[in-house]
């Protein structure tokens, strides 16, 4: 078993520990025993919306992260406050059945690691201080990397070991604590980022293989300035991607099922496992093609086709989680164009993979090039502006470019070499930031500052504790 690592705060770049000796003065003198620990965000660099599907993804952990510092006080309070104004304190009463708090409130995150985690920690009283330096409904997981600081917390208050990977795959389910039904990509890559390294994750079972990232290329983000958060009427269009998926699954198995023995018990698309399946490759095609046609499809056909009740489809499929339930789409569900996303982007993520380990910056540019245009032509998570600014970043000289996370707004993630970031950041702040957007969306200002919106990020250490003796 491996354990969670601690880092020195003297390992840690000056502004993180700078900003944890801040937080361990604003929690003031105590006599208990006192931790820090980091989160990292994460950026993906290819495999979106791969991750639910059992399908690889291949991010690398960010350079900005969450923090905490704790106290024990003993009790069965536990207050958790945020350095950010914005996020008022929060009070949770251990001897009472957790109850959530408004939807989208940030102190469901941590409710969300606390009910997880509570049956085998049993936390007693504390009190914690949150602070972070990631953008929040930017794609870059600031949620997660709460989420996994907030575990963190629990655990190094309750004195317990526990196995990253372990911990990775129980936080990907208690996340949907806040309803929505993503995968385990981001919590898996902030507890196990490896520092110039990106991440191939695999799931079910969870398991992770470190790549060099080709030594003359820099990973640069974009904020596309467009929130892209995960609550709020985003999660229906968010979660609606994971049903589609499953969607399709069902509908595959069941005309397979029809055509050969196919006994397999198919959950995501992963399961359809074309090796197990006995029939020739193209005869596999046509009987995808004929379970997934190309029109829309409504509640009423996709229940006739699996021989279900609409009444039965809309209490699990469209119920992954108890706090989540999906209005059937006004557009129909789209499972052909989202099958072909989702099996277009796993065997990039294949090529993406062997890419890095011939160190082919540009094959691995261009996979994010076609990444990005499946994402907006077949998985429908892209805005004008995440094209725009894609566009723009080629334009600019990246290798290649695309939206990251999630979608629906947010960052863009771009490879650019080394010598070329320069030029590359004052021409997407000219076209993009300076010209296309107070053209298009004056509604969404940038300030002055290329920084706050476009940045460089090396491959940063997953997460861990902060030791604070001296
Ligand atoms: C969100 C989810 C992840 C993953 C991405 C899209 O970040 O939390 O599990 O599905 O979207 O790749």
């Amino acid at each position: 078993m491996s354990v969670v690592p601690h880092f020195s705060l003297e390992s840690l770049p000056p502004h993180s520990a700078t900003r944890v000796k801040a937080l361990l003065q604003r929690l003031g003198a105590t006599p208990n025993p006192q931790i820090a620990v980091r989160a990292p965000g994460r950026v993906n660099l290819i495999g979106e919306h791969t991750d639910y599907n059992g399908y690889p993804v291949m991010p690398i952990a960010m350079e900005r992260e969450i923090r905490a510092v704790a106290s024990a006080t003993g009790g069965h309070t536990i207050e958790i406050s945020n350095s950010d104004p914005r996020f008022s304190p929060r009070r949770i009463d251990l001897t009472r059945p957790l109850t959530s708090f408004a939807a989208g409130d940030w102190g469901n995150y941590f409710l969300a690691a606390l009910n997880e985690l509570e049956p085998d920690l049993e936390p007693r009283g504390f009190t914690a201080i949150f602070d972070g330096d990631l953008p929040e409904a930017a794609g870059l997981s600031s949620s997660s990397a709460l989420v996994v600081a907030s575990a963190l917390v629990l655990i190094g208050m309750s004195g317990v070991a526990i196995d990253p990977l372990h911990l990775a795959e129980r936080l990907a389910r208690a996340e949907h604590f806040v309803g929505t039904a993503g995968g385990g990509m981001d919590q898996a890559i902030s507890l196990m980022g490896k520092a110039g390294r990106a991440l191939r994750i695999d799931f079910f079972p969870l398991r992770t293989r470190a790549l060099a990232l080709p030594p003359d290329v820099r990973v640069v983000i974009c904020h596309s300035c467009v929130r892209a958060p995960k609550s709020e009427a985003a999660m229906q269009e968010y979660n609606r991607r994971p049903i589609e998926c499953r969607l399709a699954a069902a509908l595959i198995a069941a005309e397979l099922r029809r055509r050969c023995a196919f006994p397999a018990a198919v959950e995501r698309l992963a399961d359809v496992d074309r090796s197990r399946i006995p029939l020739p490759a193209a005869e596999i095609d046509r009987i995808i093609d004929s379970a997934l046609t190309p029109a829309a499809q409504t509640l009423a056909q996709l229940a006739q086709k699996l021989g279900r009740s609409e009444a039965s489809l809309l209490e699990t499929e469209l119920s992954p989680s108890p706090r989540f339930r999906l209005q059937p789409p006004a557009d129909g569900f789209q499972v052909q164009r989202r099958y072909r996303h989702v099996v277009g982007e796993a065997e990039r993520v294949e090529k993406a993979t062997r890419a890095l380990e011939s160190g082919d910056a540009a094959a691995l540019g261009r996979l994010m090039d076609a990444s990005h245009a499946s994402c907006r032509d077949d998985y429908g998570i892209s805005t004008p502006e995440l094209d725009e600014l894609v566009a723009l970043g080629r334009e600019a000289g990246s290798l290649g470019s695309r939206l990251t996370g999630a979608g629906f707004g947010g960052c863009t993630v771009h490879l650019v070499p080394a010598e070329q970031v320069k030029v590359f950041k004052e021409r997407v702040w000219r076209s993009y930031y300076r010209t296309y957007l107070p053209g298009r969306r004056p509604d969404l200002a940038t300030g002055d500052d290329p920084d706050k919106v476009m940045f460089e990020t090396g491959a940063a250490a997953g997460a861990g504790f902060i030791d604070l003796i001296e």
